[in-house]
Formats: structure tokens, sequence, C-alpha cells
């Protein structure tokens, strides 16, 4: 626990954090990549473009300054960072070069305001948040490199299939070039993929959620296209450049938003777009129980909604799955085809009755104004938190609020 002036000094500087975040984590940045080039390879330079990335920092930061006397307030916070930290393999001796420029940067933005024992203060402030993540990555690390078929760092895989599943969305099956055993994960986690990027001339690494349930012999993902200008890095290159044969090279399965696999009531996935793809993999572990299990999916249309006729044959074959389908600019081809539930995006007001269910956990994974919004009507009516549990494809910066 830190001391109480450092407390004191500390809480002092969250008004000029919240004034000067986004400033200061961009400045941090800038002297980052300077100072530390090869760091371009582990960060997500699209992130940096679109500004995400030093946003979820600078919350990270303020949520810590605001909870300095209860860190267990941070606590989910700090899991979510952890997990994503540990897919990339952030090390312990990764953190003094970062403190180092934060601390720099903070004294730059903030100038004279920014004393020595200001800057003394926020460095064990720093050393304290770093202490618990590493603790948090260094379990992490241990747990993934001693599970049976486990590993630690990158592991290479072949890619085995490839599927076309939707206009946008390409599934990839793999299998570890060792042919060894894989490692057992929960439905919800996913894997980080390291690639080279030829245009970049760095690194870069992404996260993908595993899109089929444990115990296959292969690890699925389930990859959607991202922008054409510029085109998504990643995204852009696995389908167009990656072919059958070739190896990628995977991080372990890590995440916290995954299937309680312990409880035996109703499970309610609603996904939008490409976020249908851990909803995938819990159904498919849901599919030989009987727990009463509910999946909601919102696409665009017919041609960009992946896995449609797998999910519907689940549901077909089971009593204990359902299936309800938005589209909200269906093609003349679904409308003729009767292929949708509902026109409009995802409104859960418009089928509670079947997914108000008693003790029932929902799941929610798509753009974040959808997940705002379902879990806004959930938390309406009356939903604890503790049931409502999301997943976000890029860093978190709001739903937790
Ligand atoms: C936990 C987790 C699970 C995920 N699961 C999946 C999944 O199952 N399937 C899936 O498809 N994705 C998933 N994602 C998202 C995935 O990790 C990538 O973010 C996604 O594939 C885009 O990466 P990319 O490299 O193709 O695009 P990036 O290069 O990162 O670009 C992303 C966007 O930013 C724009 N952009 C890039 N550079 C610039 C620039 N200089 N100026 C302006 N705009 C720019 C691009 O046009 C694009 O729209 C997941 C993410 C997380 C965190
Ligand atoms: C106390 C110190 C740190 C804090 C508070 C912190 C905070 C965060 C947060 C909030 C995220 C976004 C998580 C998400 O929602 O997805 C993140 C991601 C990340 N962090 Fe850290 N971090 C710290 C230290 C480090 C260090 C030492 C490194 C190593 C150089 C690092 C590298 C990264 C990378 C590469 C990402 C993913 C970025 C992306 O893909 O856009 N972090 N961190």
């Amino acid at each position: 626990m830190p001391s109480p002036r450092t407390i004191e000094l500390v809480k002092a500087t969250v008004p000029a954090l919240q004034a000067h975040g986004l400033a200061l984590t961009t400045h941090f940045y800038d002297r980052l990549f300077s100072n530390e080039p090869e760091l371009k390879n582990i960060f997500n330079l699209g992130n940096q473009a679109g500004g995400q990335q030093q946003q979820a920092l600078a919350l990270a930061v303020l949520a810590y300054a605001q909870n300095i006397e209860n860190p267990s307030a941070l606590a989910p916070v700090a899991s979510r960072i952890a997990h994503k930290h540990a897919s990339i393999g952030i090390r312990p001796d990764h953190y003094p070069i970062v403190g180092r420029h934060l601390l720099a940067s903070i004294r730059e933005v903030l100038g004279e305001a920014a004393t020595d024992e200001i800057i003394a203060a926020w460095a064990e402030a720093y050393g304290e948040l770093a202490d618990v993540l590493i603790a948090a990555e260094t379990e992490l690390y241990r747990a993934s490199a001693t599970a049976p078929g486990g590993w630690s760092g990158w592991r290479e895989f072949v890619v085995d299939r490839k599927v076309r599943e939707s206009e946008l969305i390409t599934s990839f099956y793999l299998r570890p070039a060792d042919s060894g055993a894989l490692p057992p994960f929960v439905p919800g986690q996913f894997i980080s993929i390291v690639l080279y990027i030829p245009e970049l001339g760095v690194e870069q690494i992404r996260q993908y959620s595993l899109s089929e349930a444990p115990n296959t012999g292969y690890f699925r993902i389930s990859v959607k296209r991202e922008g054409q200008d510029p085109a998504g890095a990643v995204s852009n290159r696995l389908h167009d450049a990656v072919a059958i044969g070739e190896t990628l090279r995977l991080s372990p399965p890590y995440g916290d938003f995954y299937l309680h696999e312990e409880r035996d009531t109703p499970v309610v996935l609603v996904s939008g777009g490409v976020g249908l793809t851990p909803m995938v993999s819990m159904l498919n572990a849901l599919a030989p129980t009987t727990r009463r299990a509910v999946f909601v999916h919102g696409a665009r249309n017919g041609r960009v909604h992946a896995l449609k006729g797998h999910v519907e044959q689940l549901a077909a074959d089971r009593a204990h799955v359902e299936h309800v389908v938005f589209y909200d600019a269906p093609a003349a081809d679904d409308v003729a085809g009767r292929d949708y539930h509902f026109e409009g995006i995802v409104d859960l007001e418009r089928i509670r009755a079947r997914v108000e269910l008693t003790d029932a956990d929902y799941y929610l994974c798509g753009p974040l104004p959808f997940m705002l919004k379902q879990r806004d009507t959930l938390l309406g009516w009356g939903i604890g938190r503790d049931r409502i549990h999301y997943e976000v494809f890029g860093p978190d910066q709001q739903i937790a609020a």
C-alpha cells in the first residue's frame, strides 16, 4: 500500500490527468516509439492511429489514481489488461522502460505543476500497479506453460483449412506444426497471432477468439476482413496472403471473457457482426448439454452472416437451443427466403419474453455502441452486472463504466 503522502499527491493530480490524460499518453507513445523503436513490433499500430490505445492507457491510469486506496476496485480492469498483456508476451523487464517514459511524459505535460515530489509519488504508484500486473501475468504464463499441451511464447501452427463463412469472414483451422497436444481452453477465450507486415516493416500482434469448442484437435479462428482505406494489416494479410500449409505463430489461449461452465442456468449469447466468434465456441460447447441457450445475432444481411447454417442446424436439432436473427439491411434474397426473424438492429425489448430468463448469464460481443445498448437494456430489466459479460474486439474504452 502506498504511503498516505503518496496517496494524497497522486489523488491531487487526478483532475490534471483528467484534463490532460489523452495528451499525456499521446506524448508518452511518441517518446516510447522514438526511444524504443523495437516496441513497434508489439504495439498495435492500427490502434495507435485511431487513438484507442492512448485512451485505454489513460483510462487505466485514471482508474488507478481514483482507486489508489481501494485496489480491489481495479481487479476487473487489471485482469483484462493482464490477459491481453500475457497474450502479447509482455515481460517484467518491459515495465521499467514503460515507467521511465510515462514519468518523463508526466513531467513534460504537467510542466511546473509536476514537482519532484509528485513525480516520485507517481513512480511509487506506477510501481504498485506494475507489481499487480506482473504478478497476474507471471501466474498466467505459469498456468499456460504447465497445462497439458501448453507452451510459453509463440508456437508454430500450420493452416490446415481455410473456409469462407461469408463475404467478409473466413475461418482458419490451425494445427500445431509439432503435431503435439493442444491445451484446454474455456469457450470465449482468444489467442494472439504475430505476423510480419511487409508494408509496415514490423511485426504486428492481433487477438482472435477461438470459434470452435475445445477438444477438437485443432484451433479455429474466424477472421473478418477489416477496412480498405487503409486495409487492416493482419486481417487482410490472413485473407489474401496466408495460404493453406503456411505456418502462423500463436500465443496460448487467454482471456477473462468465457462461458461459466460450472453453472447450469440459462445462457443468452448476444452478438453483432464478427462478434459471433466466441459465441459459436460457447454454443458448440453447450450443444451436447441440456443447458438452455438462446443465440441472438445481428448482421447487416445474409451475405455477411457467418456460420449461419451451422447455428441454424444446432437449433433445429436441439430443443434447448434457440436462434434469433436480426438483419438491419436485409437483401432481396433474404426477404424472399424469410432468412431472418426481425428487421433492424438487435433490440432485446422485442424478444424480452424469450431472453429474460431466471438466473441467466448474458454474454455480449460486437461493436461498442451495440454492446452499450444491450447492456443498458439488461440493466433496465434489473439484471445484475455480475451476470452481464462482454468482450471488446479492441482496447476496452468505456463499457465497464
Ligand atoms: C479479444 C479479442 C478478440 C478478437 N476476436 C476477433 C475475431 O474472432 N475475429 C476477428 O475478425 N477479429 C477479432 N478481433 C479483432 C482483431 O484482433 C483485429 O483488431 C482485427 O482483425 C483488425 O486488425 P487488422 O490488423 O486487420 O487491422 P488494423 O491494421 O489494426 O486496422 C484496424 C482499423 O483501423 C484502420 N486503420 C489502420 N491504420 C490506420 C491509419 N493509419 N489511419 C486511419 N485508420 C487506420 C483500418 O482501416 C481498420 O479499419 C479480436 C480482438 C480482440 C481484442
Ligand atoms: C502499469 C503499467 C501498464 C498499464 C496500466 C497498462 C495498461 C494497458 C491497457 C489498459 C491496455 C488495453 C487493454 C485492453 O482493454 O485491451 C494495455 C494494452 C497493451 N499494453 Fe499495457 N499497460 C501497462 C504496461 C505495459 C508494458 C510495460 C508494456 C510493454 C511494453 C505494455 C504493452 C501493451 C500492449 C502491446 C498492449 C496492447 C496494445 C494494443 O494491442 O493496442 N503495457 N495496457
